[in-house]
């Protein structure tokens, strides 16, 4: 089972805020994040779901929280750890799942991963949850691809 990562990062690094809301809406990116995903299981953490207000539609939604009672609804699972989403997904037999954030998910979630899908935007953002740092030693850019607003980069771990 391949571990993706998949981010939208402002030219400054911001990638969202604490308090929950998204810096900036863009219906393009949106759209790649939508299409790259589909079909496939979707993690994030807690605070990522409740600002997206309501499950990502035609993939798996697995939300991490470490709260005893916490209930998003039926259509959600909620999980323990990183470790507890990627066991499960393999068991269900998925080819490739997604970790899609945010700010305390992504430097967990980027030790594991194979690859990295980052879209930069092409401006700065206000925030003040960022994206980790991305290690030359650790990742090659295996391809860069320009849209309207933003530029794909596709990362893949040096050693896998
Ligand atoms: N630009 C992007 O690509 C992107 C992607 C995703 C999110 N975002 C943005 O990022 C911001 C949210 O990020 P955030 O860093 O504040 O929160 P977050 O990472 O989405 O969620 C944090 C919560 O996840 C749970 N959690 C974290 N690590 C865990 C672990 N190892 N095991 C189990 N549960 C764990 C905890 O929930 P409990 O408190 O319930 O225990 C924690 O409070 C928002 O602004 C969002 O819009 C941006």
């Amino acid at each position: 089972m391949k571990i993706a990562i998949i981010a939208a990062v402002a030219k400054n690094g911001v990638i969202g805020r604490s308090t929950g809301e998204m810096p900036w809406h863009s219906s393009e990116e949106f759209r790649h994040f939508k299409s790259t995903t589909l079909g496939f299981p979707v993690i994030m953490g807690r605070k990522t779901f409740e600002s997206l207000g309501k499950p990502l539609k035609g993939r798996l939604n697995i939300v991490l929280s470490r709260q005893e009672n916490y209930d998003p609804g039926n259509e959600v699972k909620v999980m323990r750890s990183l470790q507890q989403a990627y066991d499960f997904c393999r068991d269900s037999n998925y080819e490739k799942i997604f970790v899609i954030g945010g700010g305390y998910i992504f430097p967990e979630g980027m030790k594991d991963a194979d690859e990295m899908i980052i879209s930069v935007m092409d401006f700065n953002a206000e925030g003040d949850v960022c994206f980790p740092e991305i290690k030359e030693s650790e990742w090659k850019l295996a391809s860069s691809e320009k849209r309207n607003g933003f530029e794909v980069f596709h990362y893949e771990r040096r050693d896998s």
